[in-house]
């Protein structure tokens, strides 16, 4: 077997690992295998591709494929070893803009390329030097789009810079115009290629990937990110054409579906329309209503908050953001184990947006071995909610808004949330008055059956256990848990 072909059947083997990978994530119980397959997918990919290269280049350039490699591992081993969990959006963020410059980075190449050595030796014909030019277009456009576009979102979801939308006079129809110049210049450069045109569609792709996802608030920010995995996938894709790479057209093509399906269903579990989305907040107007408060609350105390579980039938936690901040799902695990033990039902809601990334309620609640059968969805509790006794609302914020459901002119209206405000009683914990992540103030703290339990998450939970009264019927309390 020649090195093209063993190279060819290890891209196929390095394929269907990935799809294994995609279908492995998918689901809770296998999701660890997935990333087995993964990794497994892209050390097959990597080898075969560096072997397949050192036959037709220097051993020099080899020898510099593989530094860059072992530069680009070492410091990608270091980021994921020193990164919190609130801050993963933002790292895939980053990763992002690293596919959307990379592509940016092989268009131009490939375009110098032709310029410098002639269309014969990148082996493309004359007959298709007009499809070559439109696909250094493409990859270059969606590349740029990508990059910029990843950088607004990094810094929107590390709060450098504000997450409210971005609303310019004729936003709409400025990104028409951006995209209607795309399509002139691609049928200008093939007609005639030359170096303006390849600086002029990088700008404009630069300026508009900045724009659209400036455009994008608060709320949407989760459907932003899938979006963008998207958008690199399809900009790996359009690379993978440029370096006539089949392996890295299929991952691409891979990366772009699942993520633009991701979208799809984010868009319908948040309610918003999947095309305002992806056309940068397409149709949405400037909000009106903003952080302002909107009464008087009231503050309740970890002694009185144990009593008030001590004497309820049934309990919802709705786990948030701050949970996740606090780190509170271990102690969140043992008041629930008690209160179990109490013969109190206790059932946790989990709203699809919760946090900061998909299923990040669910496997901090895994890690702290909370059955899986206690922990529903948003639409698997709603209903139940008006028959609760107390919902501890647990550093959520946006998710809980009654604004989505009541206030049209909420930059959330119309996203689903969870109707904790139905239940008897509701103690809301976290630091301060502040908003959430989409910055709208919530009706939820002044309602008259809301208590607000200001404090760390993970001490207030803490100073509860500590404030149960004993139960005859439990196990002595669980020190380890509490120093946990
Ligand atoms: P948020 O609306 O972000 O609110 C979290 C709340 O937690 C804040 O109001 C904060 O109030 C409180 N908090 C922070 N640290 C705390 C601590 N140590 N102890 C106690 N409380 C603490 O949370 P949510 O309800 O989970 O909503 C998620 C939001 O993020 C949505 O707007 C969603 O669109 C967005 N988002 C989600 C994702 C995904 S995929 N899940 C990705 C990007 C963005 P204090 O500061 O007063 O404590």
């Amino acid at each position: 077997m020649t090195t093209t072909t063993a190279s060819h059947a290890a891209d196929l083997v390095a394929a269907l690992l990935f799809i294994l990978s995609l279908a492995g994530l998918s689901q809770h119980r296998t999701s660890r295998a997935g990333v087995v397959y993964g990794i497994a997918g892209m050390t097959l990919a990597l080898v075969a591709t560096v072997v397949l290269a050192a036959q037709s280049i220097t051993a020099g350039a080899v020898t510099l494929i593989l530094v860059a490699m072992a530069l680009g591992a070492a410091i990608g081993i270091w980021r994921a070893r020193q990164v919190e969990m609130t801050q993963m959006p933002e790292l895939i963020a980053v990763l992002h803009s690293f596919v959307g410059l990379a592509a940016v980075l092989v268009g131009w190449n490939s375009y110098l390329e032709v310029e410098a050595h002639g269309a014969a030796q990148k082996h493309v014909t004359s007959d298709l030097l007009g499809i070559h030019h439109a696909e250094v277009f493409i990859g270059i456009f969606i590349g740029a789009v990508t990059f910029t576009g990843s950088i607004v979102a990094f810094l929107k979801l590390s709060a450098r810079i504000k997450s409210q939308p971005l609303v310019l006079p004729g936003k709409n129809a400025l990104n028409v115009a951006a995209l209607a110049a795309f399509v002139a210049l691609t049928v200008w450069f093939t007609i005639s290629p030359n170096l303006g045109l390849m600086i002029a569609v990088t700008v404009l792709a630069l300026v508009l990937g900045w724009h659209l996802v400036a455009s994008i608030g608060g709320g949407d920010m989760p459907v932003v990110v899938s979006m963008l995995n998207s958008y690199s996938g399809w900009a790996a894709a359009a690379a993978g054409f440029l370096l006539d790479n089949n392996l890295l057209i299929v991952t691409g093509a891979l990366v772009g579906s699942s993520g633009a399906y991701l979208s799809y269903i984010m868009c319908k579990a948040m309610n918003r329309s999947f095309i305002s989305v992806i056309a940068g907040g397409f149709g949405i107007e400037a909000p009106t209503s903003g952080g302002e408060e909107q009464g008087e609350h009231r503050e309740v105390q970890a002694q009185e908050v144990a009593e008030l579980l001590t004497q309820a039938r049934s309990v919802v936690i709705t786990p948030g953001y701050g949970m996740a901040v606090a780190q509170a799902q271990h102690p969140v695990a043992e008041l629930t184990r008690r209160l179990r033990e109490r013969g109190v039902e206790v059932r946790f809601g989990v709203h699809p947006v919760a946090g900061r990334l998909p299923g990040h309620m669910n496997v901090l609640l895994a890690e702290a071995k909370v059955p899986y059968d206690i922990v529903l969805e948003m639409d698997e509790i709603n209903d139940d909610l008006a028959d609760t006794s107390v919902v501890l609302v647990i550093g959520a914020n946006d998710t809980v808004n009654p604004a989505a459901e009541e206030d049209p002119t909420s930059p959330i209206a119309g996203m689903p949330v969870l109707r904790v405000w139905e239940a008897e009683q509701v103690v809301v914990f976290k630091r301060s008055m502040a908003s959430g992540y989409a910055g709208v103030q919530n009706p939820l703290f002044f309602r008259e059956n809301s208590g607000m339990l200001f404090g760390d998450a993970k001490q207030s939970v803490e100073d509860i256990l500590r404030a149960l009264p004993a139960d005859p019927r439990a196990q002595a309390p669980s020190e380890a848990a509490l120093a946990r």
